[in-house]
C-alpha cells in the first residue's frame, strides 16, 4: 500500500533545493581568505568567551560541540564553503531571527542581539570553514548541488555529441553574434540542467522561458540581476561562480533571442512560472519531475524514486519482524508532451513468497502548462490518503487509518482515463481538478450466506460493459492548506465470492469523500470521510444495498530541537458487515533521522468488532526510508 507520493516528494526535493540556492547566494570569500581577516579574527576572540558559554548552553543542542551539527540536518559550520562562508551581518541576522527550521535566537528570545553577537563570534572563531569555493548545506544538500551540476554537464555533452540545438522557434537568430553563440556555450553547461534545452524547464519550478508574456517579458536588468543573484529555488549565477557578468550578459542575449516571449505586460502570476506546477504537484501530477538522471536519448528523462519500510509488531503479546516492503515509483518522460509514471510494490506472505503488485501505470500527455490527458491504471483521486499519503515515511504512521486500506471503505486504484489540472482562483487562492472516467468496480457476495462481503475498485479489465465517472476538486486558500472534495457514481457487478459468477450485472455505484489537510508552523492536521455504497441489488438472497464508511482525524507535531513527531490519529470504519467494523486510535512517535529517513513506532488501540485477536492492540516498530 505504499503508492502516490509523488507531489510530496518533489515538495520535498524542491524546499532542499531552496535552501541550498539560499546558501550559495549570500556566498563570499571564506573568513581566513579575507583580507581583513586578521582584524576579524582579533575583534572576534574578545566577545566569544561570554560567547562560548552561550553557544554551550543554547546552541549546541542542535550545533553539536564540534560545530558539526548533531544530526545531518542541521547545518555543519565547518564545512568547507558551507554556511559561515556567508556575510558575517546575514548570519548575525539570521541567528537573531531565526531562518529555515532554526528558531530565532535558538529559541531563547530573552537573550539579547549582543549575545547572539557574542554566540555567533565564538562559532567563527572556533568552528572556522575550510577554504574550497562555496558549496554550502549539510551533506544532503551538497549532494543535491553535486547531482545538478553533474547533470547539467552530461546534458550539455550530449547535446555537443549529438549536435542538437535548442528547439528554436523560426525566427530565432541563435548564432547570429558572436555573443549568442558564446551564450548558447554557457547556457547549455550552466542553465540547461535545469531550465532544458528548449527553455521550457526541467527541474520543479523552473519558469518556460517560451511562455508568451512569460519571465522573458520582463525588463533585462531585471533578469540580468536575477541571474547574477539568484532567485528561489535558482542559484546566483546558475550555481557557477566563476562566471563573469560579460558572460551572464552572453547567456541572456541567447536566452533573450532564442526563447522570445515576447514583450507583453508582466503577468505576476506566470512569472512565477510555477504557479501551474504548484497546483499540479497538489494534485500529484508528474509536469514537476524531477529529471535525476538522464537516459542516453536526451529527449527522453526518467527518475527512480519510492520507498522501502521494514520493521516489528507484536500480535496477541507475540512479537515478530514482519513489516517488509519495498514500492519503487519510475517516472520517464519524453520530451515535455508524454510522461509515464508506475509504480510496484513489492512484499512477502506468510510463506516467504514474494508478492508483487502494480500499483500504477499510466501515460500522460501534457496538453498545455496546466492540463494533462492520461490513461492506465491510477490512484483513485476519491479522497486525498490513498492518492497522496499511503507510504509511511508520509503517512507519519505504520498503518493506514480502519477503513482505508484495500477492499475497505476507501477506493484504491482505477482503471481508466484522467483529466487533470489546477488554475488560479484569486491573486492567493489555487485550484486543482481531476476528472476521470473509469471501469466499474465489483461488489462480492456469498451466496450460501447472502452476504456482500467486500467492495473492490482493483484495476479490473473487464467491466461487463459499465463505468463509473467522477472526480475532485481541491481548493488551496494558503499554500498548506487544501480543502478537497471528491466522489463519483456508475454502475457495479455483484459476484459470488466462491465461484466468480455475475450475480448481478447492474447494480449503482456511489463514492464521495471530503479532506482537509493543514500544516502551520510545526503542526500537520488533517481529516477525511469517505464512502463507498451500492445500491439497487436486485440479486434474490442479497440485501438490495450496502455501504463503507471510514474516517480519521489526524494531529502531528514536530519538535524540531529533537527530531521527534509525536502523531495522534483516530480513525473509524462501517462496514457492511459489521463484524469488519473497526475504531482506533493510533499513538506515534516518529524520530527523523534525515528529511525522509525516520524510526516510526505506534500504538494502536483497537475497539469495535473486528477488534480481536490479531487486532487487538498492536505495538508497531518500523524503519521507513523514501528516495
Ligand atoms: C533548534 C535547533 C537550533 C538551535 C538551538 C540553534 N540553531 Fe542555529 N541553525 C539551526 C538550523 C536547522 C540551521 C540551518 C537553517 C537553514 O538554513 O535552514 C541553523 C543555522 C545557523 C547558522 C547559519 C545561518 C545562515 O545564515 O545560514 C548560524 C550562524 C547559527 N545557526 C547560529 C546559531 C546560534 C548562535 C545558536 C545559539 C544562540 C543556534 N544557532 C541555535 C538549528 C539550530
Ligand atoms: C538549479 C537549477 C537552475 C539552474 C542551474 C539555473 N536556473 Fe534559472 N531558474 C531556476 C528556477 C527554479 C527559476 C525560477 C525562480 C523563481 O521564480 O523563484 C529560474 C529562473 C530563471 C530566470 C527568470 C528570472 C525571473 O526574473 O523570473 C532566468 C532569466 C533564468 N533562470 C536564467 C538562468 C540562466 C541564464 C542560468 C545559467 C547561467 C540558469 N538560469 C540556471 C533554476 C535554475
Amino acid at each position: 500500500m505504499q503508492k502516490g507520493f509523488f507531489a510530496t516528494l518533489i515538495n520535498i526535493a524542491f524546499v532542499v533545493i531552496s535552501a541550498n540556492s539560499f546558501a550559495s547566494k549570500q556566498t563570499i570569500q571564506p573568513l581566513n581568505q579575507s583580507t581583513s581577516d586578521l582584524v576579524v579574527t582579533q575583534k572576534v576572540a574578545a566577545s566569544a568567551s561570554s560567547g562560548e558559554a552561550i553557544y554551550n548552553k543554547t546552541c549546541i543542542a542542535c550545533h553539536g560541540v564540534n560545530g558539526k551539527g548533531v544530526s545531518p540536518s542541521f547545518p555543519d559550520f565547518t564545512q568547507p564553503g558551507g554556511m559561515l562562508t556567508q556575510p558575517y551581518n546575514v548570519l548575525l541576522y539570521n541567528t537573531i531571527h531565526g531562518i529555515g527550521s532554526m528558531p530565532p535566537k535558538g529559541g531563547y528570545p530573552s537573550l539579547s542581539d549582543k549575545d547572539m553577537k557574542n554566540a555567533l563570534d565564538y562559532i567563527m572563531l572556533h568552528f572556522p570553514p575550510g577554504s574550497t569555493p562555496a558549496v554550502g548545506g549539510t551533506p544532503e544538500l551538497q549532494q543535491i548541488k553535486q547531482e545538478i551540476a553533474f547533470l547539467t554537464q552530461k546534458v550539455a555533452k550530449l547535446e555537443a555529441a549529438q549536435g542538437i540545438s535548442a528547439q528554436t522557434p523560426s525566427n530565432s537568430n541563435v548564432n547570429a553574434s558572436p555573443s549568442v553563440a558564446q551564450g548558447k556555450h554557457i547556457y547549455q553547461k550552466n542553465c540547461s540542467g535545469c531550465h532544458g534545452a528548449n527553455g521550457k524547464g526541467v527541474v520543479a519550478s523552473a519558469p518556460d522561458f517560451t511562455n508568451k508574456g512569460g519571465v522573458l517579458s520582463q525588463p533585462r536588468g531585471t533578469l540580468f540581476h536575477n541571474i547574477k543573484l539568484g532567485m528561489g529555488s535558482m542559484p546566483a549565477k546558475g550555481g557557477n561562480p566563476s562566471l563573469s557578468d560579460s558572460e551572464l550578459k552572453a547567456v541572456l542575449d541567447y536566452i533573450e533571442s532564442t526563447f522570445p516571449s515576447g514583450h507583453g505586460n508582466i503577468n505576476t502570476k506566470n512569472k512565477k512560472g510555477n504557479a501551474p506546477n504548484n497546483q499540479i504537484t497538489n494534485t500529484q501530477q508528474p509536469s514537476t519531475a524531477e529529471t535525476a538522471y538522464f537516459w542516453p536519448n536526451p529527449d527522453i528523462t526518467g527518475l527512480l524514486t519510492g520507498g522501502a519500510s521494514a520493521g516489528y509488531s507484536t500480535q496477541m503479546k507475540r512479537g515478530s519482524f514482519d513489516i517488509l516492503d519495498f514500492n519503487p515509483l519510475f517516472l520517464f518522460r519524453y520530451k515535455d508532451f508524454l510522461f509515464m509514471q508506475s509504480s510496484v510494490d513489492f512484499s512477502l506472505d506468510n510463506d516467504a513468497n514474494t508478492i508483487v503488485g502494480l500499483n500504477t501505470l499510466n501515460l500522460n500527455l501534457f496538453l498545455n502548462n496546466n492540463m494533462i490527458l492520461g490513461v492506465g491504471e491510477y490512484d483513485t483521486p476519491i479522497g486525498y490518503f490513498v492518492q497522496n499519503l499511503s507510504p509511511s515515511w508520509i503517512n507519519l504512521l505504520p498503518t493506514a487509518p480502519v477503513g482505508f486500506d484495500a477492499d475497505e471503505a476507501a477506493p484504491q486504484s482505477q482503471l481508466g482515463s484522467q483529466l487533470r489540472g489546477g488554475f488560479n482562483l484569486g491573486p492567493t487562492i489555487k485550484a486543482n481538478y481531476i476528472g476521470f472516467a473509469a471501469n466499474a468496480p465489483r461488489a462480492f457476495g456469498d451466496s450460501t450466506t447472502g452476504i456482500i462481503d467486500h467492495l473492490s475498485t482493483d484495476p479490473f479489465i473487464n467491466n461487463f460493459g459499465h463505468y463509473i465517472g467522477g472526480g475532485r476538486i481541491g481548493i488551496l486558500p494558503y499554500p498548506d492548506f487544501e480543502i478537497g472534495m471528491s466522489g463519483a457514481i456508475g454502475k457495479m457487478v455483484l459476484l459470488d465470492t466462491n465461484t466468480n459468477d455475475v450475480l448481478d450485472g447492474d447494480g449503482h455505484y456511489i463514492t464521495y469523500g471530503a479532506d482537509f489537510s493543514f500544516k502551520w508552523s510545526h503542526w500537520d492536521l488533517r481529516a477525511e470521510v469517505i464512502q463507498q455504497k451500492i445500491t439497487s441489488l436486485d440479486a434474490d438472497s442479497f440485501p438490495q444495498s450496502a455501504s463503507w464508511k471510514a474516517w480519521y482525524v489526524q494531529a502531528a507535531y514536530f519538535i524540531t530541537a529533537i527530531k521527534l513527531q509525536p502523531v495522534v490519529r483516530w480513525s473509524g470504519y462501517t462496514a457492511a458487515v459489521s463484524e469488519q467494523s473497526l475504531h482506533q486510535v493510533a499513538l506515534g512517535l516518529d524520530y527523523w533521522i534525515a528529511p525522509s529517513i525516520a524510526i516510526q513506532a505506534a500504538y494502536e488501540i483497537n475497539t469495535g468488532e473486528a477488534a480481536m485477536g490479531n487486532n487487538k492492540n498492536p505495538l508497531l516498530i518500523q524503519l521507513v526510508f523514501g528516495f
